[in-house]
């Protein structure tokens, strides 16, 4: 199977696994890339069976609107049953590492708004340890060396990811060869660094149960 077909799998058991506790009025939070792509395409064969989506980048929506699913501001939904959204790595307590396509921090968000979130991946995400994939850091662009210099203090390599900038007009550091012991206290020890507006690890809001597709079909996994 290639890790496309996966990532289609994937998408597909995310919609079999919400479909029964959709309703009329139901609002769902959508995530982004290509696996949360995967996902917006199988919904749209059920739109019928619910209201409208939340989207975590301005990608999303206008996928979500390509097929003809209402997109709603965050501030007008409330609290949000689920949140579906794919992850650059992932450990066995659903602590994540997210923002390899730079919408970290609207991810964030919607996942803190979801009753439920529902992260969606092929096996190739699974590690034991986080950190092999470089930690994205959304920062206010002025910030951006001395963030840098407090990242290195941390023991951390950023690096500038040259030409990209947010949905919300920030940049991104990518931090490699960061030891992430604790996720949940570099979560928040990184936060503080005046500058930074979130980082790409989803470990004091991890993900509630992961929808993992493998060669062997899809694995629920739960912590
Ligand atoms: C975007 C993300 C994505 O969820 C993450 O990068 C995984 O993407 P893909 O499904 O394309 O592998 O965090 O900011």
């Amino acid at each position: 199977m290639t890790q496309d077909a996966l990532k289609q799998a994937v998408g597909q058991a995310a919609v079999d696994y919400i479909l029964p506790h959709l309703e009329d009025h139901s609002i769902i939070g959508v995530g982004t890339g290509s696996t949360a792509n995967c996902f917006v395409d199988a919904l749209a064969k059920v739109k019928h069976k619910f209201d409208g989506a939340v989207a975590s980048s301005d990608a999303t929506a206008q996928r979500l609107k390509d097929h003809g699913i209402p997109v709603y501001d965050l501030n007008v939904a409330s609290e949000l049953e689920f949140y579906i959204d794919g992850a650059d790595e992932t450990n066995d307590q659903l602590q994540l590492i997210k923002g390899g396509g730079a919408a970290l921090t609207r991810e964030k968000i919607v996942a803190a708004c979801a009753k439920q979130f529902v992260c969606i991946c092929d096996d190739s995400k699974w590690v034991d340890t986080l950190g092999g994939f470089p930690l994205p850091v959304e920062v206010i662009p002025m910030a951006r060396s001395y963030v840098a210099r407090e990242l290195v203090k941390l023991g951390g390599d950023p690096v500038y990811r040259q030409g990209v900038v947010t949905d919300n007009g920030n940049v991104i550091l990518d931090v490699h060869n960061m030891n992430i012991g604790s996720a949940i206290e570099l979560e928040q020890r990184i936060n503080d660094i005046v500058g930074v507006v979130t980082n790409g690890l989803f470990a004091c809001r991890p993900a509630d149960v992961l929808l993992m597709g493998t060669k062997d079909g899809v694995k629920t996994v739960r912590v």
